[in-house]
């Protein structure tokens, strides 16, 4: 089938297309996924409870609570704090360059998929009107998400520590401890494969081997492209990953599940 036939089918309105392949699977996937996860960050994030297990020495704080702004400042909003933090990524997510295809496919059809119709009387303007011209804030939320990438890394070297007997701390490991690293190394690699890290570490250079700088710039321009290579694939392991760190100790703590000390 020609490209001319296939636009031509796209035309005759949402949903039309000549495409016999499963089309529809993907978007149908990514409003599933992101659905549930947007669902159950709100209610976890409401709760205002259960967000760190210190129970056998362990200290496991939850992702979405994370830096402990309560214990930091010692107020007490009068809602969860934890809305003080998850606009960061909220926006940074919502901003990044995969998601806004991932969405605009998955709740705006518009396009579902590639040579598929989309609603009519909808005029693209690019990002230059309310509300995406919003979408080019996406650079300043790469820089706040990585000063929340500093307090999860803190979050997963102090989930190494446990509380002894006597009071003092000790080195271990307990799954607990695995789950903090495992969601700390896939958001960074999520967020160092962003388009905006890449600009900030290659970009507006005119020559990459003119001196010492330039040329460390571009080894590090080249290591970010291999994560954004992948971009997609950690947006979804990452999400996946901070909305299960935040079950396990949520569940921890409310003593469902029980942590394992592994050492
Ligand atoms: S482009 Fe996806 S996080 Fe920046």
């Amino acid at each position: 089938m020609t490209q001319t036939e296939l636009t031509a089918a796209a035309d005759h309105g949402v949903g039309m297309t000549a495409r016999r392949d499963a089309w529809w699977l993907q978007p149908l996937l990514i409003f599933i996924g992101l659905t549930t996860f947007g669902v159950y960050a709100i209610w976890a994030a409401w709760q205002g409870n259960n967000y760190l297990y210190v129970g056998h020495g362990a200290y496991y704080l939850s992702p979405f609570y994370s830096p402990d702004l309560q214990a930091i400042f010692g107020f007490q909003p009068p809602f969860s704090f934890a809305f003080l933090v998850l606009w960061i990524p909220l926006g940074f997510r919502a901003s990044c360059y995969y998601y806004r295809k991932a969405y605009y496919r998955s709740y705006m059809l518009d396009p579902p998929a590639c040579a598929v119709g989309e609603p009519k009387n909808r005029c693209y303007q690019g990002e230059r009107k309310f509300p995406f011209i919003l979408q080019n804030l996406h650079r300043y939320f790469f820089y706040l998400a990585l000063l929340l990438l500093v307090s999860l890394w803190y979050d997963a070297i102090r989930a190494l520590f446990f509380r002894g007997p006597n009071g003092g701390l000790q080195l271990g490991l307990g799954v607990g401890t695995l789950v903090l690293f495992f969601n700390v190394i896939t958001l960074t690699a999520f967020s160092f494969g962003c388009n905006s890290c890449r600009h900030l570490i290659g970009g507006q250079l005119n020559c990459f081997s003119c001196s010492c700088t330039t040329r460390t710039r571009y080894k590090l321009w080249r290591g970010v492209s291999v994560l954004n290579l992948k971009h997609m694939e950690w947006a979804w392991v990452s999400l996946f990953a901070v909305g299960f760190a935040d079950l396990y100790i949520r569940l921890c703590a409310m003593g469902i599940w029980h942590d394992v000390r592994l050492w």
